[in-house]
């Protein structure tokens, strides 16, 4: 009897789980219409392929980025795909008032915002470790210290509309990768920082999503120019990538997962073989084509 129950109530609660995750809303690109969205590092890559899918679902979009005339020709082209209003404020992450002015931007712009969406990434080598602790420092500051900055910004607008973070990390941020060092540790601070958060918002009956997107290679030009030569792997498509985030988002969602299977398995096999993980990973790289 006591070991039936052990068998049977796990395998119920299997069959519970399933068709629970099978009843889940599916996502429909009107639940963006008209919702007031920040979308930071949109001047290139998946964050500029996001603003565009934003734009098609009648989004208002505020990006953000260093460069203003990229961001002045993405908020042209989000104007011609349909955004319900679109604008830009330029400036660099390493500042901290500069990632509380672009929370305030939208509050000046809309008084409300629906979703956050950090994506940006400051700029790093792609090599082994070069023992720069400044440039570990800087890197924190660009990925992770204005992630928290703008969040805390947004907190109150975010409570206000039942609204939604999304933080864009990458398979670096669950598990170690050579040769992206000071990278990898920003986007695993990421993961306790917004993970343990996460926690907080239940206990506290706030009622703001976080959705924390882990993504293998996407294609985007920076990332390619890279890793070319020395990573194997292939490389998903961008336009895909950004719409996988924006749906995940949106159906507020723990995670998601870019390509799904290429990401999950590897986290799969990661608790229970983490060096087998780890050689298969190491197998990945032409380590005799880096640059240095
Ligand atoms: N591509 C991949 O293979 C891959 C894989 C896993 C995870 N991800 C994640 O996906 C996200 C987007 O990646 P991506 O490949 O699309 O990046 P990307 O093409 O290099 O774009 C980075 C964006 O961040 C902005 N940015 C860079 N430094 C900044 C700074 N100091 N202050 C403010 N903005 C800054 C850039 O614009 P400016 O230069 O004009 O400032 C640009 O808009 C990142 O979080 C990345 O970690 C990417
Ligand atoms: C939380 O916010 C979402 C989206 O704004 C809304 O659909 C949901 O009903 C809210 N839940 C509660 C408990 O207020």
């Amino acid at each position: 009897m006591g070991l039936l129950q052990k068998i049977l109530v796990p395998f119920a609660g299997l069959i519970l789980a399933f068709c629970f995750y099978s009843g889940k809303e599916d996502f429909k690109p009107g639940m963006l219409k008209g919702k007031h969205v920040i979308v930071t590092g949109a001047s290139a890559g998946i964050g500029e392929q996001m603003a565009y899918h934003l734009a098609r679902m009648g989004s208002h979009i505020l990006i953000t980025a260093r460069t203003e005339g990229k961001l002045q020709k993405v908020v042209a082209r989000c104007l011609e795909l349909g955004a319900a209003s679109a604008s830009y404020i330029n400036g660099n992450m390493e500042d901290m008032t500069f990632a509380q002015s672009v929370v305030k931007k939208a509050e000046d712009l809309w008084g409300s915002l629906d979703m956050l969406i950090l994506n940006h990434v400051g700029v790093s080598y792609f090599n082994y470790f070069n023992r720069d602790v400044g440039h570990v420092q800087k890197l924190l500051d660009i990925n992770f210290l204005s992630y928290v900055t703008m969040t805390v910004t947004a907190l109150p607008m975010l409570k206000n509309s039942g609204g939604s973070i999304i933080v864009v990390s990458s398979l670096a941020g669950k598990v170690g990768f050579p040769f992206v060092v000071p990278y990898s540790a920003t986007k695993f601070a990421l993961d306790g920082f917004f993970s343990s958060l996460r926690q907080e918002f239940v206990m506290q009956n706030t009622n703001i999503s976080i959705t924390l997107c882990i993504l293998g290679l996407i294609d985007t030009e920076n990332a390619m120019k890279a890793v070319s030569g020395v990573l194997k792997s292939s490389a998903a498509p961008k336009e895909e990538c950004a719409l996988e985030i924006i749906k995940g988002g949106a159906l507020r969602q723990r995670e998601v997962y870019y390509e799904y299977f290429s990401t999950k398995i590897p986290l799969l096999i990661r608790d229970w073989a983490p060096n087998l993980l780890d050689y298969i990973i190491r197998r990945e790289y032409n380590v005799e084509n880096l640059n240095n």
